[in-house]
């Protein structure tokens, strides 16, 4: 009796861990958003299929090699210049190349990456939204996903349709907000679905989870990271700083600076992502692809008045060594901010329920994702102390600065002494 009743109480506190897991996935894959845009909140499961194909379909591998190849030659690369080399290159074009009409988009359309996928769909016969093998693999993905999520009580989802209440949707917000961000969750599964990829031994994106990486980022960003910019170093703020952003993602941090009328360079060393920054940059980014512990001359030879670094700190090498060369690129007062999650495993209250599911979270991560960095030379998941002592050592004053009341997010910043 004892027993069974201590089984059901381990499975229940198992369940409601995946249900976290679920929930914080879903309203990350934005669908939500879409929800919203369609009459009653409801769509067919091809609609969302459709939404997925038109707006997540990553740029495929040849698009992005050209890209590299079009970045390595030449001397100042420009939108305009890389999609008329990828016109006139790319192999999917091969049949109807004459007929390609790309039209520079106006000023206001900063982000190329619509435009690029757009040329997919109409050109590409490869274009995965028009294969039907992939079709179904996303229909079956999407089916799956979704009855997952009907199972958990997070929406109804039946014969095909799915629907969301506001009052539903509101709920759900809350009841995520009691975790803090949530992207714990999402870190956790798109870590163990990469792994999955990669026993695989290929990378189809239909096995990656509903959000992206850089979705992810981009929400948190979005959410709370650009606005803890605007707290804790406002001269952002006023414009006329000049910032290296290190480990960019897609841009979404310079993007936001530049709009304010700061110049930024903003580097990240994966092709895909580098893809991404590159077509979505504001007028006064530069995108550059490299290993932001190795960085050419180039990327660094003019003077900045802060480098940062958001969510990507784990992926420094030798911080003291990095922060003292930085250092020496940062005028008076040239400031150093880091943005990222307190990592540490020992920080966590142990006593505190909540603590204790986010600890075993982060656990995961850190478990899934040195599996995933271990050929790359690893992570290294530091604490905003961490952070500031190497800041410190370095010749920087450190403070560090909770973001959110949960004190989930942290921004370390470090003015130069
Ligand atoms: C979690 S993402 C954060 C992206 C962005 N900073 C944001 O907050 O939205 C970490 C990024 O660091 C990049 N990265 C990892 N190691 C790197 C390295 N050695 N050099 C440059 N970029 C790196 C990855 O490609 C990825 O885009």
């Amino acid at each position: 009796m004892f027993k069974s009743l201590a089984r059901s109480r381990r499975a229940r506190q198992l369940l409601g861990t995946t249900r976290f897991v679920v929930l914080s996935n879903f309203l990350r894959s934005g669908i939500v958003d879409f929800l919203a845009s369609q009459p009653d909140r409801a769509a067919s499961l091809d609609e969302i299929v459709d939404f997925y194909f038109a707006t997540a379909t990553p740029a495929p591998p040849e698009d992005v090699d050209l890209l590299q190849q079009y970045y390595k030659e030449s001397a100042k690369p420009t939108k305009a210049g890389f999609v008329q080399f990828l016109i006139e290159r790319a192999n999917w074009l091969q049949e109807r190349r004459k007929e390609v009409k790309f039209e520079t988009p106006g000023a206001t359309v900063y982000d190329w990456n619509p435009l690029l996928r757009a040329l997919h769909a109409k050109y590409d016969p490869k274009f995965p939204g028009k294969d039907p093998t992939r079709r179904d693999a996303a229909r079956t993905h999407w089916n799956n996903f979704l009855t997952m999520a009907d199972a958990f009580d997070i929406v109804r989802y039946e014969g095909g349709r799915l629907r969301l209440s506001g009052g539903k949707l509101a709920g759900l917000r809350r009841e995520l907000e009691l975790f803090g961000d949530g992207y714990y969750g999402v870190d956790d599964l798109l870590g163990v679905l990469l792994k999955v990829e990669s026993l695989r031994g290929e990378t189809s994106w239909i096995v990656r989870p509903p959000p992206f990486m850089l979705e992810t980022c981009d929400a948190l960003a979005r959410r709370r990271g650009i606005d803890s910019y605007w707290r804790f170093s406002p001269r952002l703020r006023e414009g006329g700083c000049r910032v290296l952003d290190l480990g960019c993602g897609s841009g979404i941090y310079s993007n936001a600076f530049a709009e304010k009328g700061n110049k930024c360079v903003a580097v990240d060393m994966t092709p895909w992502v580098f893809f991404r920054a590159f077509l979505g940059a504001r007028d006064g980014v530069q995108v550059e692809c490299c290993d932001m512990n190795e960085m050419p001359e180039r990327v660094t030879r003019e003077p900045f008045t802060h480098a940062i670094s958001n969510i990507a700190a784990h992926h420094l090498k030798n911080r003291p060594a990095l922060f003292a060369k930085l250092s020496e690129r940062l005028g008076g007062g040239g400031e150093v901010c880091m943005l990222n999650f307190n990592y540490s495993l020992r920080e966590r209250a142990l006593y505190d329920p909540i603590a204790k599911l986010k600890r075993q979270f982060a656990a995961q991560i850190h478990y899934n994702w040195t599996v995933l960095e271990f050929d790359r030379g690893g992570v290294d998941f530091i604490s905003p102390r961490d952070m500031a002592r190497d800041l410190e050592s370095a010749g920087f004053r450190a403070s560090v600065h909770a973001c959110d009341p949960l004190r989930e997010l942290f921004f370390v910043r470090g003015i130069k002494r």
